[in-house]
């Protein structure tokens, strides 16, 4: 993937970033007890890679990586897109990501408790970073204002840290490179070293927040799987997840630009890089689940992977509610229970001109029926997929998957 400088970045998310300092600010009233509650209205914003690439040329060739335009205009064969090029192997233009950052701003500004934005892996040399401090250090003063003063330490040594989202809510943000497969700068979380250090955080902080009776949503970029998680950290994030059940109520994850859940249930699991093969082993995943109640000394853990703004398949953002209640009152879900989402995608190739307006692909509790997002609904959900009379469900899980450009025979 393209490389960007980090200059581009910040110039791109000022509008977003001023957003963002708001519900920072919104935070801070939980020390200050003089102030009047900032509102809390119950969503937030969860966007992933924008993998946004300022060499990008609209008009020219695919072949060049949107990079150069055509020797000769002859050919009818397709360019590179205003908004981007969907299905090829380049990154955003600048303009995809201005325009989702101005759909958001107008439709979701005045809505939205909190962000979940999940970094990403291009740093260079790509997918290497050990302890490295000049990078961390560079990205501590670059995101000093959303980083809680007493996490800035824990940020420039790791380039992961805590904050809180409100009253008895806590996000817990994880530098997944430092638990990557394709990262050679670490060793695994079994030995000495930068990885082991941060799962031992992870373990603290949840710990941490079991005392204080705080919620908690597990964040990262690339999403624990064997697949693409070191082994030893695989079982130590799914050993965790599972132990604090009760505490995380979500986790969050972006990287592979599909959209899906993986479900985890302590046991063996086959690996593969395929994309079909990709979806077959989601199947064995989703057949092969014990029931939740089966499993009490080891509770299933469903991770949540979120679709792209950068086009591979179309652009995509998803907005979720979750449950506000601070007092614990019956009648309603636990504190920080996430309660549905909303999938939002851009068909970009419709808007050559007018300013970029987002739809709604679908919403969880009509798509898939699912009354909230807990395990155990993740569970039927899985279950009835799989089903013999499922496979309307599976045909649409699938076309979701792959934002509307794919259907499951095209898979077969
Ligand atoms: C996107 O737009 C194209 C061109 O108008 C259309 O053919 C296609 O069906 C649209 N896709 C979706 C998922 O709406």
């Amino acid at each position: 993937m393209i490389l960007f400088s980090i200059a581009m970045w910040y110039s791109l998310l000022l509008p977003f970033e001023r957003y963002t300092l708001s519900t920072i600010s919104m935070w801070r009233w939980w020390g200050r007890p003089s102030e009047p509650p900032p509102p809390r209205y119950g969503y937030f914003l969860h966007i992933t890679d924008f993998h946004v690439d300022e060499a990008y040329l609209p008009g020219a060739t695919l072949e060049s990586d949107c990079h150069r335009p055509p020797l000769q205009r002859t050919s009818s064969s397709p360019v590179a897109g205003r908004l981007g090029a969907p299905g090829y192997r380049c990154d955003s233009p600048i303009e995809l990501v201005q325009q989702t950052l101005n759909w958001i701003k107008k439709e979701w500004r005045h809505q939205l408790d909190f962000v979940v934005w999940t970094g990403n892996n291009d740093v260079h040399p790509h997918n290497t970073l050990g302890d490295d401090h000049g990078l961390l250090s560079f990205y501590s003063q670059l995101w000093h204002p959303w980083i809680p003063s007493d996490q800035q330490s824990t940020f420039q040594a790791g380039g992961y840290f805590a904050v809180d989202l409100g009253r008895r809510l806590r996000a817990l943000s994880l530098n997944t490179m430092y638990f990557y497969i394709k990262n050679d700068a670490v060793r695994g979380c079994h030995k000495p070293g930068i990885a082991q250090t941060q799962m031992l955080w992870l373990e603290q902080q949840l710990t941490k927040a079991r005392n204080e009776n705080v919620k908690v949503y597990v964040m990262g970029h690339v999403p624990p799987s064997p697949r693409d998680f070191r082994s030893s950290c695989f079982h130590d994030y799914t050993r965790l997840s599972a132990e604090f059940a009760n505490v995380i109520h979500g986790h969050f994850y972006g990287h592979l630009n599909m959209d899906h859940f993986l479900m985890y249930d302590g046991g063996d699991m086959a690996i593969t890089r395929n994309i079909d093969k990709y979806v077959d082993w989601l199947r064995d995943m989703y057949s092969s689940l014990d029931p939740p109640s089966v499993k009490a000394e080891l509770p299933l853990v469903v991770i949540q992977v979120a679709p792209s703004v950068l086009p591979v398949y179309l652009p995509a953002i998803r907005i979720y509610q979750y449950e506000i209640n601070d007092n614990d009152d019956r009648g309603k879900m636990p504190h920080g229970t996430l309660l549905g989402y909303k999938q939002y995608f851009a068909n970009i190739s419709q808007y050559q001109d007018a300013p970029l307006a987002y739809e709604l692909e679908y919403d969880t509790k009509e798509a898939y029926g699912l009354h909230d997002l807990t395990v155990e609904s993740y569970y039927q959900l899985a279950k009835d997929m799989m089903e013999e009379s499922g496979k309307k469900l599976w045909d649409t899980f699938v076309e979701n998957m792959f934002v509307q450009t794919m259907d499951s025979d095209e898979l077969a």
